[in-house]
This record gives C-alpha cells, structure tokens and sequence, in this order.
C-alpha cells in the first residue's frame, strides 16, 4: 500500500466540508496511512468526534488544556509524531491564525509547534475566499512555505452560490498528500520533459496586447503530474495569474517569439507537451511608443503576421524528443482534422479538446478530450484538469516506458 507506515495528522476545521473529511479518513486508511485526528471546537459542531474517532481507531485531540485526559500527549508530540499535517477544511480562521503565528487552541498550536510540511485545503464561502485579508493571508503561507490543494470553483453546499471556495475532493487531497510525502511510483524520473502552458500576449505598444483567454490551468496541472511522477519537469508559461506548480522548473514568457526562444534552449527533451494557447498571428511592427489618437485619422489598422508554430518547430526538429504531444481546439472532423495536424505538426499525440464543451473549457475546471494518435482516437469522459492531467501523464510514462536512453 502507498502510504503504508505514514502517519497523517488531520486537522479538522469547522466548515461544512468537515464531513468530506471522514471520507479522507477513509481513503488515507486504505492507503496504509495512519491518521490521528484534531477537531477545533466548531468542526464539532458538523461532526462529532465519534464519528471521526471510529474512522481513525484513534483518540480524537481536540482540547489544549487537558492535562486529565489520560490520551494527552500535547501539542509538540502531536505535532511531532506526523509526518505530514493536513487541514481539511481550512477555514479563513485557520488560515488567519496560522499566516500571523497564533496559537490559541489546540490546532493553531500544532500547526507552529511543526516542523513537518503542512498541506492546507481551503473550504469556504467564495466571498470569504476572495476578500483581500484572506487573499493576503494566503499569499503569507505560501511564502512561508505551507502548501495548498484547491480550493476549487462551484457551487457552495450551504448558500447555493457559485465561485471559488469549494474544498478539493478526498481523492485530489489523497493525491496532494502522497507527493508531498514523495511516494508512489515514480516511471518518468531521469526523464526531462519541456510543458508550454497558458496564453502569450503579443504587443502592440508598450501598453497593449493581443491575448486569449486561456488560464493555463490545464498546462499547468500537466506539468504539476508529470512532476509527481518523477519527471524533470520545464514549464514554459505565458503570462497567467495562478502559481507556479510544485516541484517543477517554470520560465516566464510572455509573446509567442519568446516562448519557441525558451522552449527551443530546452531541447533536448525526452517529451515535450504543447498544451499553450499560442497566439497564431503578432502585429507586425509593434509600437516603440504608445500610439495616439489624432483627430480626424480614425483608428490604427494592425498589420499582423503569422507567429512561429512552436509544436510544429519541435516536431520536425533535428533535436525533436521521443515523444511530442499537441493540443488541439477541434469542433468537428476531429479524427480527419486531428490526423491532418499529427502529420502536418510531426506530433506523436493531439489531445483533442471539445470546445462546444458546456461551462468553457478555456478557464473552466473540467475538460472532455479526445486522444488522437496514429492508431486512432480515444475518447475521455468528461474529467477535471487535474484527472486529465493525471491520465495524460500516465500515457506520456507508458509511451517512454518503451524507449531506453
Ligand atoms: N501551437 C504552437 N505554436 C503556435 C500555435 C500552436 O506551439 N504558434 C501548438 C499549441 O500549443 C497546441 C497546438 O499547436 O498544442 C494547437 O495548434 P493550432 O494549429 O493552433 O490548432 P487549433 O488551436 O486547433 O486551431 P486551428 O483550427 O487554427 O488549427
């Protein structure tokens, strides 16, 4: 079992996502992990820690002063004895009293007395999520070196409102717990793989751009995947708003020209995937200044020409990697279309993404895709970015599982 001998120390806020938490315990136990649980006093008012304790087979810790307590082992042992400690939920509270080093129950005196990682997955209502404080919050932790999984967009249990702030499923928690203790197989290690992600923005002047609507959320959770399975991971990012993954190398870009410049110096490469928006055409001439209106002469026409095909350059490349992977935006033919750009941009795969997709697959969460190779197409349910992501790197593993270097 993957996660056998390790010990997780849980800690559950009181949010309505703490009954997700039970099923976490659930699934941290299949594993062969050993969970020991912490209750603030509001989990408990959205499950008892009997439930919680009949999950784990373990006392439930819940109060700082309970030196009666004949399970008392206090707040450093606790926190001590863990190889890892996950908050499931994160409330804003939490995530408050940690970033400004409080400690005034029993679960924020665990969480600074560690000197373990700490993994939080946020759960709370999206105003709270968005409101700067907590914004601000975050970005302390992250600083700090705490780590995040979700919180995810949809919608609340509670008020029926949509947005940010759903906590991330068991499983996604399981998957964020199990490389951030570094275990499970790891096929793609030794193994360099280049990763474009995001839009690019291609300048018109110093103060505008042409972009697309691209998140990189997709790019981004491929690279984070690959990395998990042990591969040396080159992230080459456009410009986005979401953070760097873990564990992988990321260079910023920001125009199309940029992105082949760095993701050419990256070769060789055992793979690369091809998952950004690149902007088909740039202006031609772009402005050294800022372009003015003048009265009475209307506005700029742009003149635009073709950006380099930075998957096609890679593919027909003298230094071209085993394996490449393309993206593909395809509404209709896709089998006829799909093939047409395998041979046209000498891509092994094109990961076909169905655009007419309800919700939008450019920054959305979920994506339906379709495989297209050679041998024909296979065809994915509709799945998260992250189980996407998950499931083209393990193809990408089975694919170079078959070339020895
Ligand atoms: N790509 C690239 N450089 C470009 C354009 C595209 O590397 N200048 C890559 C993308 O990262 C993606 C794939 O090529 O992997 C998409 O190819 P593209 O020809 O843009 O296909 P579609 O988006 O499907 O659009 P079209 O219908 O124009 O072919």
């Amino acid at each position: 079992m993957i996660l056998n001998g390790k010990r997780i120390l849980l800690i559950i806020g009181g949010g309505i996502a703490a009954y997700k938490s039970l099923d976490l315990i659930r699934r941290l136990r299949e594993r062969g992990a050993s969970v020991r649980a912490v209750m603030t006093s509001a989990a408990q008012e959205f499950v008892t820690p009997l439930s919680v304790g009949a999950l784990t087979a373990d006392h439930v810790f819940s109060d700082l002063f309970d030196r009666q307590d004949e399970h008392d082992i206090g707040h450093i042992r606790l926190s001590r004895e863990a190889d890892l400690l996950v908050v499931a939920p994160a409330t804003a509270d939490l995530m408050a009293k940690l970033a400004n080093g409080h400690a005034n129950d029993l679960a924020s005196t665990v969480l600074l007395a560690t000197d373990k990682k700490v993994l939080l997955a946020p759960a709370m209502n999206p105003k709270m999520w968005s409101h700067p404080a907590t914004r601000r919050n975050r970005a302390t932790l992250e600083k700090d070196g705490t780590h995040f999984v979700g919180p995810k967009s949809g919608e609340m249990a509670e008020s029926g409102e949509a947005g940010e702030g759903r906590m991330a499923e068991p499983l996604e928690i399981v998957s964020a717990i199990e490389a951030l203790l570094d275990v499970g197989p790891r096929p793609l290690s030794g193994r360099k793989i280049i990763v474009t992600s995001g839009p690019t923005h291609e300048p018109i002047d110093p103060v505008r751009y042409i972009a697309n609507r691209s998140s990189g959320k997709q790019g981004h959770a491929i690279a984070a995947a690959l990395a998990r399975l042990g591969a040396d991971v080159r992230l080459v990012s456009g410009p986005v708003t979401i953070a760097d993954p873990a564990g992988v190398n990321t260079v910023h870009v920001e125009s199309a020209r940029e992105m082949r410049d760095a993701v050419e110096q990256l070769l060789p490469a055992d793979a690369a995937v091809f998952v950004a928006a690149v902007a088909d055409w740039r202006t031609d001439n772009a402005a050294g200044e800022k372009i003015k209106k003048v009265a009475g002469e209307g506005p700029p026409a742009l003149q635009m020409v073709e950006n380099p095909d930075i998957l096609a350059g890679v593919g027909h490349h003298k230094q071209r990697p085993y394996l490449v992977v393309g993206f593909a935006a395809e509404t209709q033919d896709v089998l006829k279309n799909a093939q047409a750009k395998l041979a046209k941009k000498g891509a092994d795969f094109i990961v076909a993404n169905d655009v007419s997709h309800e919700g939008g697959v450019m920054g959305g969460d979920r994506n339906r895709v379709r495989i297209v190779s050679g041998g024909g197409v296979d065809e994915w349910p509709d799945l998260s970015k992250q189980e996407v992501a998950a499931r083209l790197a393990a193809l990408v593993a089975e694919r170079l599982k078959t070339i020895t270097v």
